[in-house]
């Protein structure tokens, strides 16, 4: 059995499917650079049937990166599903197909209305089909962790024997348990005659927060591929986060004796990735990518810390990209300076980005008196998340205390407009820049809502939230929209030492994605 763990990335696939985590093309090619430079062996980019926006995507994934790791598209046994995958994919290198069909007794009666046999000949049929177009084919037969233990070999066999090359044991949604778990992928191994054509794969909910131990418990029964998300992100609960396993494989290699090929110093800043152009935040006590991660608090841990690291610490925190609160630079730091903390962060920015940073380092510099690693990161990815919106904030001010109405007043600049040639007379307004006033329940509400009066649209705010990017009174504070707008979530996120700004950048670059690019429909799919 080979030592080496497949790592099969499903963050712009089943990860998308979290609700408020649509990405737009260009942010999920963004998400593909980092996971290639990552080292995910495989990239599940979509699910092309389920829309033009989705069938967009995998393709410019497939075209980007598809001879840097293969690249995978979803599909169900149709025909047209599998036609629409294989035109996504048509022309790289390193093309998969993933066809999937449900085998679970629920799942037949109630969701397909066939029965077993049928399901074995729809298998049977569309892994030929997908064959027809690529080597690689993955077969899944979906809730296979309720599934009968004979059926699921007879399926499995079948799919091997139709030309799969990976057999995909998903949970699902979420039901296992490491024994049963591992109980399932032993018992294939023996039952299935022809199990070492194919590679196992475990595709692992997390509905008990069992994902992560199920899939690990699948490696130990011999799975040698392993589906994950960043962060976790999936349907309901998620999936299994990739970032643990393969820490939990590098850090147990003593139990585990396999190896992936993730370059784990990179984990935190793919998380940091994907959580700012999802607008999922990591919560503080995240294993590997959580800011507590590797923050020891205890008077005894610190102690034992100092003595001997491993005494509290099982990794390193450079093995995961872990950025602390370091105090690093002050305001009379060089450019060098700066260069080389952002290499060391791990960043790799072009002339002009590293000025752009530069000059927020200084502006922040001027307003904050500590500028820890924290803050830099934040002002690179603040950087990052720079997209072509057509609304920018010029100024705000807002009146606000006990006892009185808050209201604010707001000037926007329309970017789609060119600038005036003379002057506008009309009140309040040029050509370019629009100003009104509104009140609210607080000042952040009454700029939000003078946003939306210049805009002209009205958005639902779902979710908000602040914190503090580094710690001291002076931190900067990092706010976190989500809003509906005709049906759909939006996110943005924004940093400023004043929270009350942070919160009106945020809310527009909501309002600006709401505006601009319509994500794809990947929510709409129903797998
Ligand atoms: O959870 C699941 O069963 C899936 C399949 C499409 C593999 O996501
Ligand atoms: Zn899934």
């Amino acid at each position: 059995m080979s030592d080496n763990v497949i790592i099969f990335d499903t963050t712009l696939r089943d990860g998308e499917q979290s609700p408020g985590c649509s990405m737009t093309t260009p942010e999920k090619l963004k998400v593909a650079e980092a996971l290639v430079e990552l080292g995910v062996d495989v990239i599940e980019a979509g699910f092309p049937i389920a829309s033009p926006g989705d069938f967009e995507a995998v393709r410019a994934v497939a075209q980007k990166f598809g001879d840097r790791a293969t690249i995978c598209g979803l599909a169900r046994c149709r025909r047209d599903d599998i036609e629409r995958a294989a035109e996504a994919l048509k022309g790289i290198a390193k093309p998969r197909i993933h066809v999937f069909l449900a085998t679970s007794p629920i799942h037949r009666q109630f969701k397909l209305k066939m029965a077993q046999q049928e399901i074995v000949k729809a298998a049977v049929e569309h892994v030929k089909l997908a064959k027809s177009f690529c080597d690689d084919v993955e077969f899944s037969p979906e809730d296979a962790a309720r599934t009968e233990l004979d059926f699921l070999c007879e399926v499995v066999e079948q799919a091997i024997a139709a030309g799969a090359t990976t057999v995909n044991i998903p949970d699902t949604v979420g039901y296992a348990t490491p024994t049963h778990y591992f109980k399932v992928i032993s018992h294939l191994k023996q039952h299935v005659s022809n199990i070492n054509r194919a590679i196992i794969s475990t595709h692992c909910h997390d509905d008990l927060g069992l994902g992560v131990a199920n899939s690990l418990a699948a490696v130990e029964a011999g799975a040698r591929q392993v589906e994950c998300t960043i962060n976790g992100l999936g349907e309901r609960a998620g999936n299994a986060a990739l970032e643990e396993i393969v820490m939990a494989l590098k850090t147990r290699h003593d139990y585990y004796g396999v190896e992936t090929r993730i370059n784990t110093p990179k984990l935190c800043g793919v998380s940091r990735l994907v959580s700012s152009i999802t607008g999922m935040l990591v919560q503080r006590n995240k294993a590997i990518v959580g800011q507590n991660a590797f923050a020891h608090e205890a008077g005894i841990h610190q102690d034992g810390i100092l003595k001997e690291r491993t005494t509290y610490e099982i990794m390193r925190a450079e093995d995961v990209g872990y950025i602390g609160t370091n105090l690093v630079l002050g305001k009379h730091s060089g450019r060098h300076a700066i260069r080389s903390r952002v290499i060391e962060l791990g960043y790799q920015l072009g002339d002009a980005q590293l000025q752009q940073v530069y000059d927020d380092f200084i502006a922040l510099a001027d307003k904050k008196k500590n500028v820890y690693d924290a803050d830099i990161v934040a002002l690179i990815d603040n950087r990052m998340n720079v997209s072509a919106d057509r609304w920018k904030l010029v100024r705000f001010h807002i009146a606000a205390g006990t006892g009185t109405i808050p209201t604010a007043t707001v000037e926007l600049r329309d970017e789609s407009v060119a600038p005036p040639t003379t002057s506008d007379t009309t009140i309040g307004r040029s050509s370019v820049t629009f100003r009104d006033a509104a009140i609210g329940d607080g000042p952040v509400d009454a700029v939000c809502k003078a946003m939306e009066r210049i805009i002209g649209i009205t958005a639902e705010l779902k979710d908000y939230q602040v914190r503090a990017v580094s710690g001291g009174e002076d931190a900067q504070g990092e706010a976190s929209v989500e809003i509906i707008y005709l049906g759909r979530r939006y996110h943005g996120k924004a940093i400023s030492t004043d929270v009350i700004e942070a919160s009106a950048l945020a809310y527009l670059k909501a309002l600006n994605k709401a505006l601009g690019e319509q994500p794809s429909e990947a929510t709409a799919k129903g797998v």
